[in-house]
């Protein structure tokens, strides 16, 4: 989940945290003015059971929101829909944890491909019944059991179709896992940097950007609004037809109430997607998801990595290197994605090159909203949109691509 803890920050951020006063702040997105609240850091987070989190909960038939309310973990688990696994039931659905069904690694842990019963949920036979997700927290894993918590608390109560569904949980001592459909196209990191990978078309580029902008609208106009905090290629998967469903909430976070623009907590995120006035301050809005859509964005654009090791000086950080390209439309093209082959509408680049712009703005305030995001990169999929192909004569739509990176997953077998 956590690729890394600014922890350097810590102390930038105590001594402002010594030094700051009180001073109004307005947000024209809240259209309010509010007293910006001073900051909490705590350099490492401890774990008392029961964990309390602050959560919404749902009104059963029209999805209303009702005002957060803390839950302890009991609380949390029993009022959820989710099935409770025992740790035998995922060992043996996983042929216990074998590193060839291993579907992906993240900071929490790993994960494995496993296959149970569609009607009992009880393990079953390889091919047989329901392919399934299974994440196991790394025993190392910092925070693990808290961000085990969070996921379940948000995915056990949030449902759309950008969004993984959470089939369930185990909890077991030391034991967390989690349970959730099965993704077939694996993330969009694995389709966009590995090599082994069928390049993604434009139209398919498009196609994941609309995806996850819903599952982020949907986060953020909640009547109770949820900041994901953790966007990134690596948490954005993919069912067999490209559709985007973001994963891994174990970061996620209440928003702000009330009059406030932003909630004050633990800086937590990834390096070259985290916004700079969240790393510098701790100070959490949707405007920080924002920032990290424009950065993916840019991967989509330029098929690089947001922060790259490999690359020298300034091009291993994606937004500075591509910033000075963006918006120009005679030099975008130098730092689009050569797998695309030139095979992408010039306006259409251009005005995801200007979004990924607006996205990315140092001043968290000019930066749109995520509904607003969505609303353009929608005309662009519109067929009516007027969009010129860079090369109308060999621009071609999107072709389907036949293979994917992540291991062939055969079609279920009678049992
Ligand atoms: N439901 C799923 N279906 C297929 N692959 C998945 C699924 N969930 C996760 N993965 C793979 O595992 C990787 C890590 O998952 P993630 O939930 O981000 O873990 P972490 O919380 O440890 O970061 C993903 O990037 C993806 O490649
Ligand atoms: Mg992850």
């Amino acid at each position: 989940m956590v690729d890394f803890f600014l922890q350097s920050n810590i102390i930038m951020h105590l001594l402002k945290f010594l030094i700051s006063v009180p001073s109004i702040q307005t947000d024209p997105s809240k259209g309010a003015t509010s007293k910006r609240s001073l900051f909490s850091v705590s350099s490492s987070r401890t774990y008392s059971t029961p964990t309390t989190l602050p959560v919404q909960s749902y009104g059963e038939k029209t999805g209303s929101v009702i005002l957060p309310t803390p839950r302890t973990e009991g609380e949390i688990l029993s009022s959820s829909q989710l099935k409770a696994f025992t740790f035998g039931d995922l060992k043996n659905a996983t042929r216990n944890f074998r590193p060839d069904s291993l579907l992906g690694e993240g900071g929490f842990g790993y994960v494995y491909k496993g296959w149970i019963d569609e009607q009992t949920f009880s393990a079953s036979r390889p091919g047989c019944g329901m392919v399934v997700a299974v994440k196991k927290l790394k025993p190392e894993s910092f925070q693990g059991h808290k961000e085990w918590l969070t996921e379940v608390n948000y995915l056990g109560q949030l449902h759309h179709p950008n969004l993984v569904k959470l089939i369930g949980y185990c909890s077991e001592g030391d034991n967390k896992l989690l349970v959730y459909e099965f993704m077939p196209k694996g993330s969009l990191e694995n389709h966009l940097f590995r090599r082994s990978a069928q390049p993604l078309s434009w139209a398919t580029r498009i196609k994941v950007a609309i995806g996850a902008a819903r599952g982020l609208t949907f986060l953020h106009d909640a009547e109770s609004q949820v900041i994901y905090r953790d966007f990134k290629a690596s948490n954005i998967l993919l069912d067999s037809e490209f559709n985007a469903k973001l994963s891994d909430f174990g970061l996620a976070k209440a928003g702000p109430t009330g009059d406030k623009t932003h909630v004050s907590t633990q800086i937590i995120g990834t390096h070259g997607y985290a916004a700079p006035e969240y790393i510098a301050t701790g100070r959490l809005s949707v405007k920080a998801d924002v920032y990290s859509f424009g950065v993916v964005l840019l991967e989509l654009l330029s098929g690089r990595r947001a922060v790259d090791k490999s690359k020298m000086g300034v091009e291993q950080n994606l937004v500075e290197w591509a910033k000075p390209y963006l918006g120009d439309k005679r030099k975008l093209y130098r730092i689009m994605d050569t797998r695309l082959e030139g095979q992408y509408p010039k306006k259409g680049a251009h005005a995801v090159s200007v979004l990924a712009l607006q996205c990315i703005d140092h001043e968290a305030k000019l930066r749109p909203r995520m509904s607003e995001i969505l609303a353009s990169l929608e005309q662009l999929q519109d067929p009516k949109a007027a969009v010129v192909p860079l090369q109308a004569d060999q621009y071609k739509a999107s072709k389907p691509i036949s293979k994917s990176p992540m291991r062939h997953h055969p079609a279920p077998i009678s049992c």
